[in-house]
């Protein structure tokens, strides 16, 4: 860092340096295409400091070394906002969008409307006074005519402008939008608060709201705020454009973030459209949006519509359906899974929440019920998100005469006794094949897609066979032929229906000994772990041969070591099942009781005797160019999805997994990877890039096409 030698001298050197330094911050959080690296960035991040210390006046509003925060105040200065900052009519259907058109048109007197369709940000609103193209206020929303003067903590969102980027900035502007934090460094701040010790927050709105209010903005500096601008209130000084489309693309052209998804309409259709596309893409968005905002484009139309109290007339919400609700908890009942696990499920009074209407919610576990200290009878958060199983999120309101949820001693479906192993948050029926429930989930899965691929022997199908009294183990599925009969007198099936199933069936036969693996259903072994196991062993008899001399060796280490877990572990650590990837102790156990049990070994045998069958997977002749190699994939990926990367990574080979250790090779991080990515960095773990991930495909792809 060379000491500069005059004040003038300084001078240059300091607005050399805010301007290089916003440049790469603008590459950074705005165009999202680093041009140094962070080492060089926090270089002349420091240079700058030092000069600023040495030279206070230098440290001018616009300076970047103003993101990190200043001292804390103790209350916040009330101002008022240069034009009063509105509010918006909601609508929450069709009907009532139809409705806002009908009088818009009616309104400005023509047949159709053009509209700025915009995703609606669930976060809190700012406005942002520059001067000259000087960031000199920010404040809230307040009551929409005065705000608070927040604007130390606005200066330490990285993404927004300190300065406009434009030749001639207009003498005063006032630019409104929404602070959110994204989806993605939720979590990873949560974690960090609890760390502290201190509360977390319970969405990313009140994160976001709750960071801008802070008295002392260098807290509000650690937190991964960013601006989304929508909107331009009192301009003086400039020209624009009366199109609100235009307008946004001139606040991009300032240097603002504007969502990608912002677009310009023509009519109801159009925004019905519109809005079906953000609803179909809610879920999986990083910024959270909360419905999406229609307003009449042109100026003179605007004008002609005006306002009504604190709202447009030109403009409108129309909301998502809220994904939270409350309702009341009725009781509980225990639902028996494949494996036998119980699952407490909420029965409640119906309510309609995320577009449906639900009256069955998932409570996971017995150590949720707990946790969250649920009772029958209390006001309960209901939580349905996208496609996702409705679960009860936490208690609103104990109920009175509430009572407790407990876990039956006895199977609700078998009557079986019901274990709960210490340390686990499972209980389990220990009713096996004879409990009906764990049989016709097993058949579920056996006949599944991911498993055998019987096409035509669905859920539904499957329950009803069982249920008749047609299928009781895997094996009768292939016995079904003999059943022609009876199938063809139910309901919905005709001969060439029947012939289809059995057709599916017959080539159901024809498999692979990884979906066979699958199939069974064994604890603990997923898709993943099945297709190790098959690389691994080559057959089946390889794989129930170690099974077996897993669970004897088992048993003579419990008999060496009775109370020593430790030198029991150490022991196993070293037999051949573990010897897999990803098999430790726990799998290992899962995978020698299941062929040590002699129901599951006469299963097999009756599907082998009925002609299930698979190539041997040759285990020495197929090197497989990344095997052995595990790969995390985070963030989102622009020329493939992360399911296809996953495949084609794992077709050569590799172990795609979810969790970064030391023993990961390689963590692909795409678009807004979190808290893997910084975790790989830590670990000295490689990191790849898209273009990094596509180079290790094709290389791969070239070595095994020779
Ligand atoms: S426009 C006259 N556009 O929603 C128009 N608001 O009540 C005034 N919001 O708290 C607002 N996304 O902060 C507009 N694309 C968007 C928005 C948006 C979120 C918030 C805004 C305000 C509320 C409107």
């Amino acid at each position: 860092m060379a000491a500069q030698s005059t004040p003038q001298a300084a001078r240059e050197r300091a607005a050399e340096l805010a301007r290089v330094l916003a440049e790469h911050s603008r590459a950074y959080y705005i165009e999202a295409e680093p041009t140094v690296s962070d080492a060089e960035y926090d270089r002349l991040f420091r240079e700058l400091e030092q000069l600023e210390s040495d030279y206070p006046a230098l440290a001018t509003a616009d300076s970047p070394t103003q993101r990190v925060g200043a001292p804390p105040v103790d209350d916040f200065p009330s101002v008022d906002h240069a034009t009063p900052m509105l509010s918006l009519a909601n609508c929450f259907d069709d009907e009532e969008l139809a409705e806002f058109d009908r009088r818009a048109r009616e309104g400005v007197g023509v047949d159709e409307l053009a509209y700025c369709a915009e995703p609606k940000f669930d976060g809190t609103a700012l406005n942002l006074r520059y001067e000259a193209g000087v960031l000199v206020r920010a404040t809230t929303r307040g009551d929409g005519v005065t705000g608070e003067d927040i604007t130390a903590n606005a200066r330490t969102i990285r993404n927004l402008p300190l300065r406009l980027t434009a030749e001639n900035p207009p003498d005063f502007v006032e630019i409104r939008g929404e602070v959110v934090l994204p989806r993605s460094r939720f979590e990873e701040l949560n974690e960090r608060l609890e760390a502290d010790g201190q509360k977390a927050f319970v969405n990313p709105r009140n994160a976001a709201a709750g960071s801008l209010r802070q008295l002392d903005s260098r807290i509000t500096a650690t937190r991964p705020l960013v601006f989304m601008g929508y909107g331009i209130g009192r301009v003086d000084g400039a020209s624009l454009t009366d199109s609100l489309y235009g307008q946004l693309q001139q606040l991009a052209d300032w240097g603002f973030i504007i969502s990608p998804y912002i677009d310009r309409v023509t009519g109801l259709a159009g925004c019905t459209d519109y809005y079906q596309a953000m609803a179909e893409r809610r879920a999986e968005l990083d910024i959270e949006i909360d419905g999406c905002v229609f307003k009449v484009d042109d100026g003179p139309s605007r004008d002609e519509l005006g306002f009504v109290a604190r709202a447009p007339r030109w403009a409108i919400a129309r909301k998502f359906p809220a994904e939270e609700t409350t309702t009341t908890l009725n009781s509980v009942e225990f639902q028996v899974g494949r494996t036998g696990a119980l699952t407490p499920v909420a029965k409640l009074e119906p309510v309609f929440v995320g577009g449906v209407t639900v009256s069955n919610a998932s409570l996971h576990n017995m150590d949720e019920v707990a946790r969250k200290d649920i009772r029958i009878g209390d006001r309960v958060v209901v939580r349905r998100a996208g496609d996702v199983i409705p679960e009860v999120k936490e208690v609103a309101e104990r109920g009175q005469n509430t009572q407790a949820i407990e876990l039956p001693e006895a199977c609700p479906v078998c009557g079986s006794a019901v274990e709960r192993i210490e340390g686990e948050a499972i209980a389990r029926c220990t009713g096996g094949l004879v409990c009906a429930a764990q049989r016709r989930e097993a058949l579920k899965h056996f006949a599944s897609r991911t498993a055998l691929d019987i096409e035509g022997l669905g859920d539904r199908q499957i329950e009803a066979f069982v249920a008749e009294g047609l299928l009781h183990s895997p094996a009768d599925i292939f016995a079904l032929k003999a059943h022609r009969d009876a199938l063809l007198e139910r309901e919905g099936y005709g001969e060439k229906s029947v012939a289809n199933l059995l057709g599916s069936i017959e080539a159901a036969k024809d498999t692979t000994l990884e979906r066979f693996i699958f199939a069974l259903g064994i604890r603990e072994v997923g898709q993943t772990m099945a297709r190790d196991l098959a690389r691994h062993f080559g057959s089946l008899e390889a794989l129930q041969h170690e099974a077996k001399a897993y669970h004897q060796r088992l048993a003579d280490v419990w008999e060496q070591h009775p109370d020593n877990k430790a030198a029991r572990d150490r022991a196993m650590a070293a037999e051949g099942l573990q010897a897999v990837p990803g098999v430790g102790a726990r799998v290992a156990q899962c995978i020698a009781d299941f062929f040590t049990e002699p129901r599951n070994v006469e299963v097999i045998e009756e599907l082998i005797a009925a002609g299930v069958h698979w190539p041997t997977v040759d285990t020495e002749t197929t090197p497989q160019p990344l095997s052995g190699q595990t790969v995390v994939l985070t963030g989102s990926l622009e020329s493939l999805t992360r399911e296809e990367a996953g495949e084609r990574l794992e077709a050569l080979g590799a172990r795609v997994t979810s969790s970064v250790s030391k023993k990961t090779d390689y963590v692909v991080a795409g678009e807004r990877a979190g808290s893997k990515r910084d975790k790989a960095e830590k670990l000295g773990v490689t990191v790849l890039d898209e273009a990094g991930l596509l180079a290790l495909l094709e290389q791969h792809r070239a070595a095994v096409a020779d």
